[in-house]
């Protein structure tokens, strides 16, 4: 690769991809360890914590909040050590505004966080975040008696006024977000009475499965997931498994470079985050999952993937869109190399992404040369057997991590280097992405 102003050339992988990799900590779950261990009683102990810029914005907001972090980074890349959460003694008031950077999980959980408490804290972050709807949180939070000010505003930035005495609710979210679920639960387990969230597919569920092991009793089903307050955390162990959705960009490309057999340890195998695996099964793409161990109650195990020739469209319904939300983009890429056209249907949470990723999507597959649209809030892509880069191609990463790295990986996976802008926007989720993936193709 090489760096031209703020475009990076990436070059074609100069062999297939081949033998074993590990990715990075899963990020969802990295942020949970980080905020739960604030919350409780005691010293929580950390292992395979992600350091990107994202964990790093709420490692920042708890140590702001009054928790000791001491968290420190391994031979492997990961961070580990402990974290002192403020427990009964509520989070302090902190002196100037949280800046959450980049990071939706870090502000919309933290909204949860602190709702339940009598503080004033200012939340703010970039221009991306800035741009993102944050009425899905405060609605539910200010049912439970939370306020937040300016009253009516409806993005950052937003100072949280919590309260000692929020109500319990059952709230029937809009939309399947995991994050905004998260939120409520976090308040609901100070609240009195149960708080009960239900949603229209099912998200995430790594909250519901990490409570219990900081000693919160929490009750989940398909569509629907319950805290019952007050209730209080006391510090445990959490170990981080592999990030699926940094897999999948490995995966993708393994599936994409002819001749590639690769082998993804340690991933996460968590079936709502998993639903990539499946799309690309149902491409026909030659992949496998291995279950090898659980971290706490978070299967994990290894993913393994080899060149596919004859991949062909399929369609992703409705409600398994959760489940590849933060893959859409890249899937889409290996769409446009399959046989007919691959729909996903009902993707407009995309378009509230860290940019909209819905017209980003079509507008880097312009520049593929391969035609996709949006009919409603479907997104249809017309694959091409045999795709070749076009010569020059030239793709905008909008500062989005996971548009960088899909953009990244039509070249690297290409017949001609690519022009990413603002490719260090992976230093989000991935930082070592193309360290790991050259080192595969070596
Ligand atoms: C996340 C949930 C998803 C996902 C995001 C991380 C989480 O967002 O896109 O990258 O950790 O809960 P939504 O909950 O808004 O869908």
């Amino acid at each position: 690769m090489s760096h031209e102003a703020n475009a990076t050339v990436v070059n074609p992988l100069p062999a297939p991809l081949r033998g074993s990799a590990s990715v990075p900590g899963d990020k969802s779950i990295s942020h949970r360890a980080v905020l739960f261990a604030a919350m409780a009683e005691g010293t929580s102990r950390l292992s395979g914590v992600l350091d990107s810029e994202d964990v790093r914005s709420s490692i920042r907001a708890v140590g702001q909040l009054g928790a000791q972090v001491s968290l420190e980074k391994q031979p492997d890349g990961s961070l580990a050590g402990g974290v002192t959460g403020w427990g009964a003694a509520g989070p302090s008031q902190p002196e100037a505004p949280i800046d959450c950077g980049n990071s939706g999980t870090t502000v919309r959980l933290l909204m949860g966080v602190l709702a339940p408490w009598n503080v004033r804290v200012e939340l703010t972050g970039d221009d991306s975040l800035q741009r993102r709807p944050m009425r899905r949180i405060t609605a539910p939070l200010m049912k439970m008696g939370a306020r937040f000010e300016p009253e009516g505003r409806e993005t950052l930035p937003l100072t949280v006024c919590g309260s000692e005495g929020l109500r319990a609710i059952t709230y029937d979210a809009p939309m399947a977000s995991a994050q905004l679920k998260t939120a409520v639960l976090l308040a609901g387990v100070y609240a009195r009475g149960t708080t009960t969230l239900n949603e229209p597919s099912p998200s995430r569920n790594h909250t519901e499965l990490m409570l219990p092991e900081f000693g919160v009793t929490t009750t989940a089903a398909d569509r629907t997931a319950s805290v019952t307050g007050p209730a209080a955390l006391r510090a445990c162990e959490v170990q981080v498994p592999g990030d699926p959705s940094s897999a999948a960009f490995l995966v993708c490309a393994a599936v994409l470079k002819p001749d590639s057999s690769i082998q993804v340890e340690n991933v996460s195998l968590n079936t709502a985050r998993i639903g990539f695996t499946r799309t690309l099964e149902r491409m026909g793409a030659d992949i496998s999952v291995r279950h090898t161990g659980a971290a706490g109650k978070e299967p994990y195990g290894i993913v393994s993937a080899c060149y596919t020739p004859n991949l062909h469209g399929c369609e992703v319904p409705a409600d398994k869109i959760a489940t590849i939300v933060d893959e859409v983009p890249v899937l889409a890429v290996v769409a446009a190399h399959a046989r007919g056209v691959t729909v996903f249907r009902e993707v407009s949470e995309l378009r509230v992404k860290e940019t909209d990723r819905l017209a980003a999507i079509v507008e880097g597959l312009e520049t593929l040369g391969v035609d996709a649209w949006i009919d409603g809030n479907d997104l249809f892509v017309e694959g091409q057997p045999g795709l070749q880069v076009p010569v020059g191609a030239a793709f905008d990463s909008k500062n989005d991590h996971r548009l960088a790295m899909t953009w990244a990986l039509a070249g690297l996976c290409g017949n001609a280097p690519v022009e990413v802008e603002n490719f260090d926007s992976v230093k989000i989720s991935y930082p070592q992405f193309l360290t790991d993936i050259e080192r595969l193709a070596r």
